[in-house]
């Protein structure tokens, strides 16, 4: 049913779901604007184990009776059945998936059904059934990234030796290992994952009992459904326990930063696989051709991931202004956390498994990588460290000299170790022929053994750390 096709005073025909002091059904516009069926459907499976630790809870206290309880076991076993099964009623008039899910349970068992809702309220409801959903979602992250971080490892031990230009404005500036490149990603999932392990056990408290918004007059044992649902312990403030978003908008904060490092890499691989580049060749699985110039292969995926963020950055800004200012406790507003945290959970999943595929698949060029590293004078810092070292000259004199053995090459076309022994000496007699072993990219990296540098033997003893840390 449209609004539009009956205009804003039109009625919704047939349910009356407030009895009492309530005449007449809601409006068209009210239902549109008001039933949330149509996305919180998603939280069918978690609407239900919410039900049924609540009446075995009932039961246990002698709120429920053992009859009913069992009855509202096996029809919620049923309910499930017709939602997986794709044959369940989903009905706009219920509103929401707590209203749709006990409907239909009071349908299939009768009075035990009305029973359930003793001593709890939606908005409990829809918090703990959000909460053990997103819990689900951040495990599920949890394992992406951790293959992610596995492809990575992976292509950065093969890659171990493989020296690239290394850049800083996207200028060259000194050469890099593509290992050593590949790790530092490694590094940032690894901190991901550790946000979002972080936001888990913040958010994996239990709202349930929290009823309305004061707590409840029933003999309710909310320690108890708290530990049927694996949450760490019943939340302390039932005020708190319906309005609190904050666990929504930290997956979000936390989503957006991956976001963030994925667009990176995804952009890294546009540029490189670029023609101009061609340090890497991205696989037919995730590109495509153009339909007018034969020699396209677009990095559409890559592109995508790039954009994806886009989308998780503005689910966090849209539900950070949704609570901005809520008073406690609950609110209408709050049913505006699913919509947004959905799509955020949905592109950061899609996005990280193209990555993987992506990273998995990639054919490295080395000889391009090779040729530009050469290029670009990247080894003049090596010439100034080794002027430092071997003649003793402070570092700000050694820089200036060096930049002068660098306009030399410039001047003449050469890279800096076309230089001959001559060359150098006419730049500066301190410069001699032993110089030129440190101009070299292979002799570059090799030198950089620093702790967390470059050098292959130290990229291959943190990538075998990595694995240790977060495989
Ligand atoms: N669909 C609602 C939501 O997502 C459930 C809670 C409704 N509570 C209420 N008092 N109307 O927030």
């Amino acid at each position: 049913m449209t609004s539009d096709s009956k205009g804003g005073a039109g009625r919704a025909s047939g349910v009356n779901m407030w009895g009492g002091h309530f005449d007449s059904a809601p409006s068209d516009l009210m239902q549109e604007i008001n039933a949330s069926i149509d996305f919180d459907k998603r939280l069918y499976a978690q609407d239900i184990a919410g039900s049924r630790a609540h009446a075995r809870m009932l039961g246990a206290r002698g709120i429920l009776s053992a009859e009913d309880v069992a009855a509202i076991e096996n029809g919620l076993d049923q309910v499930l059945a017709e939602i997986e099964g794709g044959d369940f009623p989903f009905s706009r008039e219920l509103e929401d998936i707590h209203m749709n899910v006990e409907a239909r349970l009071t349908e299939i068992i009768g009075d035990a059904g009305k029973r359930l809702h003793t001593g709890r309220s939606r908005n409990d409801q829809v918090a703990t059934d959000f909460r053990l959903w997103l819990r689900d979602m951040l495990d599920r992250f949890d394992g992406q990234l951790r293959d992610l971080q596995a492809a990575l490892i992976e292509r950065a031990e093969q890659h171990a030796e493989t020296v690239m230009p290394g850049f800083t404005h996207l200028q060259t500036a000194q050469p890099v290992t593509f290992g050593h490149h590949l790790l530092a990603y490694v590094e940032m999932f690894g901190r991901d994952r550790g946000r979002l392990s972080d936001a888990r056990r913040r958010l994996n408290e239990s709202p349930l009992g929290s009823a309305a918004l004061a707590g409840t007059s029933f003999p309710i044992d909310r320690h108890m459904t708290a530990a049927e649902l694996g949450f760490d312990r019943p939340m302390a403030n039932s005020l708190d326990g319906v309005s609190a978003r904050d666990f929504a908008l930290e997956f979000l904060g936390a989503a957006a930063i991956c976001g963030t490092h994925l667009s990176r890499i995804a952009e890294e691989l546009v540029i490189w696989s670029s023609a101009p580049f061609r340090f890497v060749r991205m696989s037919d699985a995730y590109t495509t051709g153009s339909s007018i110039m034969p020699q396209k292969r677009n990095p559409d995926a890559a592109e995508l991931v790039r954009a994806k963020v886009g989308r998780i950055m503005g689910a966090q800004v849209a539900l950070m202004t949704v609570m901005k200012g809520l008073p406690l406790a609950y609110s209408k507003d709050m049913q505006e956390d699913k919509e947004p945290t959905f799509d955020a959970v949905d592109a950061l999943s899609l996005a990280i498994q193209a990555m993987t595929g992506m990273i998995r698949d990639l054919t490295i060029n080395p000889d391009a990588m090779r040729a530009q590293a050469s290029g670009g004078y990247s080894t003049a810092t090596d010439l100034a460290d080794w002027l430092v070292r071997v003649v003793g000259l402070p570092f700000r004199e050694a820089h200036h000299l060096t930049g002068r053995v660098v306009r030399a090459a410039e001047t003449r076309g050469l890279r800096l170790d076309e230089l001959s022994a001559e060359d150098l000496a006419a730049v500066d007699a301190r410069i001699t022929a032993e110089a030129m072993a440190v101009l070299t990219v292979d002799a570059s990296v090799r030198s950089r053994t620093s702790f967390g540098g470059t050098a292959p033997d130290g990229v291959r003893a943190r990538a075998a750390e990595a694995r240790e840390r977060f495989l």
